[in-house]
């Protein structure tokens, strides 16, 4: 049984399904005709673990991860549409996590300047983030997301029981965004997520310690974890429709972004696992200059300490300030960074790099 959320904004309409996935997949599909054809793009891991579900219609397989999404990558699906005759009435569809989402996304709004476009998103992190907004891109060698566009498309559909595969690197990083959105929207859903991260390290630390994720296996603990990923993916929906094109509100999803993305391009780090020391940062520097007292910053440190993450980094400040100095938040010789207040209260305001190099001088967690 599948639940409905509509995500319109002046750019389109896209209809997020919540439940399993191949038969709500299946019945949209099978009323397409002949003449409006699917492709499905997936990656390797998502392949060999789920493939045969999908097994109905043509599929391109990408490389997983960041190496899948490339402007060589996107060039590879558009010589495939081109060769199998398909058109703008055809269909793709991304089967994956957020790098197979953002490449589906960004070849759907530019090949024949745009056909349809579905997600399937199977990481943590895509379900409650990466899929939901209509944002895509690709990476070239010089940044990350560097070449991409906004366009909704035309559904989504989120299924948790993917998560059950997710290697623990992937379920951290994507608890990591739950506790992002749970920062960002305060009241019942902060509340929730605190909770569901204090019971997941007891589960983890009583039941599974040779293997603690395994604890998601537990029914009462995934299902939880579905009803957070349904309301964290409905917050970032209202967020969306409220500012499409990241004039305002949406610019606070990029809380914990400004050292993430640094890190990723530094240490190598996943975006999930930058993120997460991101949010720690964040919550440092918004202790430091007075915005969040110390009760509510240990609040929320222990919710994402219960990622399992810790908050360490190792690059050095003027590396990170010559990384986010090229970052597309910044503007002359400060950034926007974004702050936290307390769970529900968070801004964006402008930094002087030089302010942000001292910080993280003497930031040593
Ligand atoms: N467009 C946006 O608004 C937005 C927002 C956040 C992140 N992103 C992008 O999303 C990407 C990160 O997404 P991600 O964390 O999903 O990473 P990912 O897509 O690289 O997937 C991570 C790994 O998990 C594997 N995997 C996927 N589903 C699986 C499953 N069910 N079981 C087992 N393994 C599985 C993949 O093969 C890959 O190895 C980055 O490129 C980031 O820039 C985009």
């Amino acid at each position: 049984m599948s639940d409905r959320l509509e995500l319109t904004t002046a750019g389109g309409r896209c209809l997020i399904d919540f439940g399993a996935a191949r038969p709500v997949l299946g019945e949209r599909l099978a009323v397409r005709p002949a003449s409006q054809p699917v492709l499905i793009l997936s990656d390797s891991n998502v392949q060999r673990l789920h493939g045969a579900a999908f097994a109905d219609w043509p599929c391109l397989v990408l490389p997983p991860g960041e190496a899948g999404k490339t402007l060589a990558q996107a060039e590879r699906v558009y010589r495939a549409l081109y060769a199998a005759g398909h058109d703008k009435r055809s269909l793709l569809v991304g089967i994956g996590g957020g790098a197979v989402t953002d490449l589906c996304g960004f070849v759907a709004a530019t090949y024949q300047r745009g056909l349809g476009c579905g997600l399937v998103p199977t990481t943590l992190l895509a379900q409650v983030d990466a899929a939901i907004g209509g944002k895509n891109a690709v990476n070239l060698d010089l940044a990350k997301n560097l070449v991409g566009t906004i366009r909704q498309p035309d559904f989504i559909i989120i299924d948790p029981a993917f998560n059950r595969t997710l290697p623990l690197a992937e379920l951290q990083s994507g608890l990591g965004e739950l506790v992002k959105y749970a920062i960002l929207a305060g009241g019942g859903l902060a509340s929730r997520v605190e909770a569901f991260a204090a019971s997941l390290a007891t589960a983890a630390r009583t039941q599974h310690s040779a293997q603690p994720w395994a604890a998601l296996a537990d029914e009462p603990l995934a299902t939880r974890l579905a009803a957070l990923v349904r309301e964290a993916a409905g917050y970032k929906a209202a967020v969306v429709m409220a500012d499409e094109h990241e004039q305002g509100r949406r610019r606070l999803l990029n809380l914990g972004h400004t050292l993430g993305h640094a890190l990723e391009l530094s240490e190598g780090l996943s975006h999930g696992l930058a993120v997460i020391k991101g949010l720690y940062f964040s919550l440092r520097y918004s202790s430091h200059l007075g915005f969040l007292p110390p009760e509510a910053a240990a609040r929320l440190e222990s919710s994402l300490a219960a990622t399992g993450v810790d908050a360490s980094y190792s690059t050095p400040a003027d590396t990170i300030c010559d990384l986010v100095g090229h970052d597309k938040k910044k503007a002359g010789h400060s950034l926007d960074f974004v702050f936290v207040a307390g769970p529900g209260q968070v801004f964006s305001q402008a930094v002087e790099l030089d302010r942000l190099r001292a910080f993280l001088r003497s930031d040593r967690p």
